[in-house]
């Protein structure tokens, strides 16, 4: 594809300890001088691992299939042009569960390095991934047959995580998109986490006939199947994922342009179900807390482009 994102040029002095990349059978590696490190998949350019501090912070199913059969269950694939089962009458009716793009091979378009935009003295790696519509399978492409263009950067800084997705519409007809960054988070014990900023708002309970709530709680304990669509968030508040013991946060995340947040957690019953989660207890060791445009449909019209992101601090 065109390489008009083209990674900008490295902002830091020539001395300055610079993070070492290896790119090898379609797995993208980076590691920052701080140790904090990344692996992304070419496949659905999925994050599968992200360490900080010594510690793994994403999930990551023992039995994910990472052969490029499936989409990989954990890490943080990609959801678009739709989420979730595509609804019968519209364009993308005959892509399967959650799109294309978690199952697709995206290219590396390369990396660059500055400082971080928190602390001059921490460095940052930014890593580039594209996708456009020749890339596709036949099959995705007649059955999604519009122009356009994906670029995903992934941004490394100790401490912290960001994924941010622009999406080009590069055809001459208007098309509509949802879009989500699907964050398996790792956590040692489910029944210790507390997910705090969604009090008062709105969500889509999907294990209640898709119904329509208002939450009530201040810090929401998961402690069965969990599957909801919260809306209308403010990107700039962050949800915080905490202890119950002590409060201490695990994670906070903040948002641009992605308004809904779905928090999934499959429990024991819909664990076992899945061919590819293991092993069964591993629901204990993960929550999925996802930002998303996903309650409605964005329309993009021709020759326009859109972004959204997450960033993810961790054990602040
Ligand atoms: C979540 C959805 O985002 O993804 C759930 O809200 C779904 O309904 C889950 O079960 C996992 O989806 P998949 O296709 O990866 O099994």
């Amino acid at each position: 594809m065109v390489r008009a994102h083209k990674p900008s040029a490295i902002g830091v002095g020539e001395s300055t300890p610079q993070p070492i990349l290896s790119v090898k059978d379609g797995i993208v590696e980076v590691t920052l001088p701080s140790g904090d490190s990344l692996t992304i998949h070419q496949y659905g350019a999925t994050v599968t691992s992200w360490k900080s501090q010594g510690q793994e912070q994403i999930f990551l199913s023992q039995k994910a299939l990472l052969d490029g059969s499936k989409p990989i269950r954990g890490g943080i694939p990609l959801v678009f042009p739709v989420f979730g089962p595509p609804p019968k009458d519209h364009a993308t009716s005959a892509l399967p569960q959650h799109g294309f793009a978690r199952n697709s091979n995206w290219e590396f378009l390369g990396k660059s390095s500055a400082e971080s935009t928190e602390s001059r003295d921490k460095l940052a790696v930014k890593l580039d991934f594209g996708l456009s519509h020749t890339m596709l399978t036949e099959g995705f492409r007649k059955a999604w047959p519009y122009e356009f263009g994906l670029v995903y950067s992934v941004t490394l800084s100790e401490g912290t995580l960001s994924t941010s997705i622009q999406v080009r519409n590069e055809g001459q007809q208007n098309f509509e998109f949802q879009v989500l960054l699907h964050t398996y988070l790792k956590v040692e014990d489910i029944s210790d986490v507390r997910v705090k900023g969604l009090d008062s708002k709105i969500y889509i309970d999907k294990t209640r006939n898709a119904s329509s709530h208002t939450e009530t709680s201040s810090a929401l304990a998961i402690a069965e199947e969990t599957d909801r669509v919260y809306k209308d968030l403010d990107p700039t508040v962050p949800i915080v994922v905490s202890s119950a013991k002590d409060d201490k946060p695990f994670f906070s995340i903040t948002r641009e342009s992605l308004t809904d947040v779905v928090v999934w957690n499959p429990w024991i019953e819909k664990a076992k179900g899945m061919a590819d989660f293991g092993p069964d207890e591993a629901y204990k060791n993960m929550i999925c807390v996802e930002a998303g445009s996903v309650s409605a449909w964005q329309t993009l019209e021709a020759g326009d482009s859109w972004e959204g992101g997450q960033s993810i601090k961790s054990r602040l």
